[in-house]
C-alpha cells in the first residue's frame, strides 16, 4: 500500500502553490545542494528516470544540462506543471512527463515493446516518503537501470537536529521525535492528512537489494533549518546565517551529521556485472 489516494489529492491541491511554498531562501539552498550532486552524477547524454517530479524543477535542471529525462508523478496537476515548465524552457525533446505512480511504473516500462534502460533514477524532496513499501523501486532498479548506473534519492530523514531543537525550545517535546514514531506519521499537506513514511536508510538499502551499493549519504539541511522555519530564519542576522550555511557545507557529508538533516540524499550505484 502506497498511501497513494491521500497523497494524490493533497499534491493535486498543492500543485498551483508549490513553487511559491518552496521558493524561500532555505529551500533554495537545499535545492542547490541536491543539484550539485545531480550535476556530478549525470553528465549530458545520460538517460534518467525521475519519480515524483512535482512541478519539474529537477526535471528542467537535468534536461537543461542535456540529460534525457522520463519524469512521472502521481498527481496529475503536478504533471501539468512539469509539462508547462518543460515547454517554457523549450526542453520537450529532452524531457517526457507522465501521470504515473511509482507502483505502476515498472509494469508500464516492462510492457513496452523495447524495455528502456536508464543510467539512473532520481527521486527528490520526499516523494518516496509518501510510499510505504519501496519494493517497486527495487524492481525498477534491477530491471531498468544499467549496471554501473546511479540511484539518487532525497528523502526526509528520521532525525532532523534543527527540528528537534526547535520543538524542544518551543516546549513541544512530544513533537521532537515524531519522525521516529511508528509509521505512518500523519502529515498535513494542503489540508489533507498524508500518511508519511520516514524510512530507515537500512530499509531503503534492503529495498534496492544486494546488487546496489550505497556509496554516500549527504545531509541536506544539517546546519540550515527546515523550510517551514523560513520566517524565523530571515530574522537571524545575516552573518549568523552565512556561518550556518558555511558550516552546513562543511559538515553535511560527514557522519554523524549526514543523517541529521531535514533531508538525506542517498547515492547508490548498481553493481556492474562480474564480466564488465
Ligand atoms: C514534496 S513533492 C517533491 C516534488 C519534487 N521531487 C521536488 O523536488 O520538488 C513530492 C511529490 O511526490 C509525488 N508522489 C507522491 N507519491 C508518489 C508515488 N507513489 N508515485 C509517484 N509520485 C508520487 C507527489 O505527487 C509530489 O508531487
Amino acid at each position: 500500500m502506497e498511501g497513494a489516494p491521500a497523497a494524490r489529492i493533497a499534491f493535486d491541491r498543492l500543485a498551483a502553490s508549490y513553487d511559491g511554498v518552496t521558493g524561500g531562501e532555505i529551500f533554495d539552498l537545499l535545492r542547490k545542494r541536491t543539484h550539485a550532486v545531480l550535476a556530478r552524477a549525470f553528465p549530458s547524454g545520460c538517460r534518467v528516470l525521475e519519480i515524483g517530479c512535482g512541478t519539474g524543477i529537477d526535471t528542467v535542471f537535468l534536461a537543461g544540462r542535456g540529460v534525457r529525462v522520463l519524469a512521472c508523478d502521481l498527481a496529475e496537476r503536478m504533471v501539468s506543471c512539469t509539462a508547462r515548465r518543460v515547454g517554457r524552457h523549450g526542453l520537450e525533446r529532452s524531457a517526457t512527463v507522465m501521470a504515473c505512480s511509482l507502483g505502476d511504473l515498472a509494469p508500464y516500462l516492462d510492457a513496452l515493446d523495447e524495455a528502456p534502460s536508464f543510467d539512473g533514477i532520481v527521486s527528490n524532496f520526499g516523494a518516496l516518503n509518501c510510499v510505504a513499501n519501496l519494493e517497486a523501486l527495487g524492481a525498477l532498479t534491477s530491471r531498468h537501470v544499467r549496471p554501473g548506473g546511479t540511484v539518487i534519492l532525497g528523502l526526509m530523514g528520521r532525525t532532523c537536529a534543527w527540528e528537534t531543537l526547535y520543538f524542544a525550545a518551543t516546549k513541544r517535546p512530544h513533537l521532537a521525535g515524531r519522525r521516529r514514531a511508528a509509521s505512518p506519521v500523519p502529515v498535513p499537506v494542503a489540508g489533507i492528512t498524508v500518511p508519511t513514511f520516514y524510512h530507515r536508510v537500512s530499509d531503503v538499502r534492503a529495498a534496492l537489494g544486494s546488487g546496489t551499493r550505497l556509496t554516500s549519504i549527504l545531509g541536506i539541511g544539517v546546519m540550515i533549518p527546515p523550510p517551514y522555519l523560513e520566517a524565523r530564519w530571515q530574522r537571524v542576522p545575516p552573518i549568523a546565517r552565512r556561518l550556518c550555511i558555511s558550516a552546513d557545507r562543511l559538515l553535511a557529508p560527514w557522519p554523524p551529521f549526514n543523517r541529521l538533516g531535514d533531508h538525506v540524499l542517498l547515492h547508490f550505484m548498481k553493481e556492474r556485472a562480474a564480466h564488465d
